[in-house]
């Protein structure tokens, strides 16, 4: 088995990793945009949509959100304790009954018949945690799609400024004082960050031309035993808008979520979330802008492409 799968079953099957993924709407600026510009788009499309497969569902944030618009929907991940964390929420929207539950990889979906599903969704880049076989997932993905395919992957242009920005995810933290332990370690963390920081041209020019975050570092603290963050492939716009192609989408369309508010100071993103009629606005807005093609590569995280069959 690949590395990046099994780093990725550890990483993912921590007990506590349910719980804090499910929260990181109210921890995390950039998330709460990046989750409202995919549920913009996807309440957007729901016209003709039954059946739905959502691969790497997480804790439902989606799953639940199309079961409740009535959709049945098979929610596909490869860790227990996302699973189980989705079926209580589910539960408690009163959708269970809407939902099948299936623990897998993306790497496996050799199970499910061509065409079975009418929408396939994959948000939040566990597309990017399959490499390298990332491509083949996305044909599969595509092989069991009916009418509409919407994804999300680490977008290369997006984290290439991260490293040379070791306090990135401090500009959007919503409450530092949440309780939340890596909102804890980035606050604690912010001196010591910026004070041993050094632009690495090295690996700057090895993630542009290669596209991994992550490699034999990973591989090592892996075999000792411990939980590394999974190794990453990032894709570049075009090589998306590409594979996508070959693999039969057409009418591309493609979007960068956090493009607009990367280019704000924290004081200003937390003033307009915490004023409800700013935040409906400016969310909004965000949708529009990140919506441009032209400023896709430059997502927060994440690049988002939809298509039909
Ligand atoms: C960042 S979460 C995103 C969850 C959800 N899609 C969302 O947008 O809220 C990534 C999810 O991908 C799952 N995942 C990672 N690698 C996977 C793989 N190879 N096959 C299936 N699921 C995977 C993880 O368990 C985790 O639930």
């Amino acid at each position: 088995m690949d590395y990046s799968r099994k780093i990725a079953e550890r990483l993912w099957n921590m007990p506590d990793k349910g719980e804090l993924e499910s929260c990181r709407e109210e921890t995390f600026i950039d998330d709460i945009i990046q989750k409202s510009h995919i549920e913009k788009e996807l309440l957007a499309h729901l016209g003709g949509i039954r059946t739905v497969f959502d691969g790497g569902a997480g804790c439902g944030r989606f799953s639940i959100l199309l079961a409740k618009q009535g959709c049945e929907v098979t929610h596909y991940d490869i860790s227990q304790p996302m699973i189980d964390k989705a079926k209580e929420l589910a539960e408690k929207e009163g959708v269970l009954d809407r939902i099948t539950f299936v623990k897998g990889a993306l790497e496996d979906l050799g199970d499910f018949k061509d065409r079975s599903f009418d929408l396939v969704i994959s948000f939040d880049a566990p597309v990017s945690y399959t490499y390298p076989n990332q491509e083949q997932v996305i044909s599969e993905l595509v092989r069991i799609c009916r009418k509409r395919i919407i994804v999300s992957v680490s977008s290369r242009l997006g984290y290439l400024p991260y490293l040379a920005n070791p306090i990135q995810k401090n500009q959007f933290i919503l409450d530092e004082n949440c309780g939340d332990p890596f909102v804890r370690w980035c606050v604690d963390n912010r001196e010591n960050a910026l004070g041993a920081f050094r632009f690495d041209k090295n690996a700057v020019t090895k993630l542009w031309n290669e596209g991994l975050m992550g490699g034999e570092d990973e591989i090592a603290e892996y075999e000792r035993g411990g939980t590394p963050w999974c190794i990453t492939y990032t894709f570049m716009p075009d090589e998306l808008h590409a594979l996508l192609e070959r693999h039969g989408v057409r009418n591309i369309q493609m979007a960068g979520p956090g493009a607009y508010a990367r280019t704000l100071p924290r004081e200003i993103l937390v003033k307009i979330m915490n004023d409800p009629g700013q935040r409906a606005d400016f969310l909004a807005f965000c949708h529009r802008y990140d919506s441009n093609p032209f400023v896709c590569g430059m997502g927060k995280d994440n690049l988002f492409a939809q298509g039909e069959i």
